[in-house]
């Protein structure tokens, strides 16, 4: 019987040994987002009842972060990394309510998870972490697959990689149908000839999942309890299962570094043919690097060599030049961006405003119009619209203890290599004499000059070559004597 009840399992208690990393492997990376972060938001599209995230003991950072995304999400943990199998296993008490009419099991206990409603059974989903390339589109037809009239009891995704590496095996009866999946590990060399490989997704009525996965062994050549035992036990059981075949570039499975950069190298082709889709000039795309959740308006330009961290929002018509890099940064209609400017965290840009080369700018809102064309640091600070900040301005705003904020007024004008000395404020209309280093507060509308006053010395050049040549010779023929 299919349901309508949906939920999804991501396995990510496994330690990653071959990324050979002090972080857990499916909170690394890709295009700014980790791992587990795409399998779930990709399993969230599928609107699920309740998504089980199966962790391993000590791994309450990736729970708190994981926990904070919302109502629907429960934590199971695997004790003991006993294999993908043991993993779902450890998931029952927080799947009640999807093992249909006999239930809860020996081990529910009251901490068991959500109660078991009237409808004791529903579909469950089982996902890995470290498939990040998952899309929604895939989900959605495995789950179209299932409902479809007459569909099997379990459903796998296979695919057929170039390099089936050391991907479990989907091997077929002689009429097609799924017989087993053999794990590399354990596989005759005949069946490592097989191209068609297990994706890791798994999909089927929650009774039937459960009761196999109780019966797994571990009977292998890694001694663990494989999920993909299943479908053999399935078979003997007399339960359909059948095969959703995936694009290969969706299910790929990230369990080394250089795995991690083919994802990366994949995710960044699949978010530029997005941006481009949606109106975005890429003068050469695969230049640019983007994040998952890189904004760009329409009618944007991004010229070669541009980088961008997470967290970025790009308005209408903004030019983004050459060698730029941002992060955490909003930049409103009209905005030009570089070459070689850099918007760190808190960065936000007013419409038409300009950032020229080698401008850093920190947790600071420039107003529309307002210009910084060459080498300036604004960290903390509020500059108003068409103000122009001259070359080489330096806001000073750590004191080596504690950061301070600067305000800049509408129109002000601060003359090149001029220090603020946060905390500092230049009232609007002001003009700052170039070379200043201002330390209090500049008047709306007032001219501002704080620096060493010139002195010129006629003839003073010469007089100076004298001495100088003066001194060389008598330290010269000091040398000699000794
Ligand atoms: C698994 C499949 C393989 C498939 C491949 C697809 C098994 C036995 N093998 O192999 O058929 O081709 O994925 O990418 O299922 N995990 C736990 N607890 C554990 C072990 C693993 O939670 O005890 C989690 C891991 O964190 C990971 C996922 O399960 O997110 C898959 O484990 P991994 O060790 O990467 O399996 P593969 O060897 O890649
Ligand atoms: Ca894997």
């Amino acid at each position: 019987m299919t349901s309508d009840k949906l939920a999804v399992v991501v396995l990510a208690a496994g330690q990653g040994t071959r990324f050979k990393s002090a972080q857990l492997k499916v909170l690394h990376e890709v295009a700014g987002k980790s791992m587990l972060d795409h399998v779930l938001d990709a399993a969230a599209t599928l609107a699920p009842e309740r998504i089980v995230l199966v962790l391993g003991p000590g791994m309450e950072a990736v729970a708190e972060a994981a926990r904070a995304r919302g109502g629907n999400l429960h934590i199971a943990i695997q004790e003991q990394r006993l294999g993908t199998g043991d993993a779902v296993a450890s998931a029952r008490a927080a799947l009640a309510g999807y093992l249909g009419p006999g239930e809860a099991g020996p081990e529910a206990g009251p901490e068991a998870g959500p109660e078991a409603g009237p409808e004791a059974g529903g579909d469950i989903l089982v996902a890995f972490g470290d498939t990040p390339l998952l899309t929604a589109e895939t989900l959605q037809a495995m789950v179209t697959a299932r409902r479809a009239p007459g569909a099997p009891e379990l459903l796998c995704v296979a695919f057929r990689p170039d390099d089936p590496a050391q991907y479990g095996r989907v091997v077929r009866g002689p009429d097609g149908t799924l017989e087993k999946i053999v794990e590399y590990a354990d596989a005759s060399a005949a069946e490592r000839e097989i191209g068609l490989c297990n994706g890791g997704m798994l999909l089927g009525d929650g009774a039937v999942l459960m009761s196999l996965v109780a019966q797994l062994g571990n009977d292998n050549a890694k001694s663990e309890y494989y999920l993909t035992g299943i479908f053999a036990l399935a078979r003997a059981a007399g339960h359909r299962a059948g095969i959703a075949e995936a694009d290969p570039d969706e299910v790929m499975g990230v369990n080394s570094r250089a795995e991690l950069a083919v994802a990366e190298a994949l995710m960044q082709v699949r978010l530029r043919a997005q941006v481009m889709a949606e109106g975005a000039t890429l003068v050469d795309p695969t230049t640019v690097w983007l994040s998952a959740d890189t904004v760009l308006g329409r009618d944007v330009t991004i010229q070669p060599n541009v980088y961008f961290g997470p967290g970025v929002t790009v308005g209408d018509g903004v030019e983004i030049r050459a060698f730029s890099h941002l992060e955490g940064a909003t930049v409103a209609a009209g905005a030009v961006v570089g070459p070689f400017a850099r918007l760190r965290p808190g960065a936000v840009l007013g419409a038409g405003a300009r950032v020229g080369n080698f401008v850093e700018i920190k947790n600071a809102t420039l107003g529309a119009g307002a210009k910084a064309n060459h080498l300036a640091y604004l960290g903390d600070a509020e500059v108003g619209a068409a103000a122009n900040i001259g070359a080489g301005t330096i806001i000073c705003n750590y004191d080596g203890l504690a950061k301070h904020r600067t305000e800049i007024g509408e129109g002000a004008f601060i003359g090149s290599t001029t220090a603020l000395v946060a905390p500092a404020t230049v009232g609007a209309g002001a003009t700052v004499g170039a070379g200043s280093t201002i330390t209090r507060d500049v008047p709306a509308g007032a001219v501002s000059t704080a620096r060493g006053a010139q002195k010129d010395r006629e003839g003073g050049a010469a007089r100076l070559r004298e001495r100088q040549r003066r001194r060389r010779d008598r330290s010269s023929g000091g040398e000699k004597k000794s």
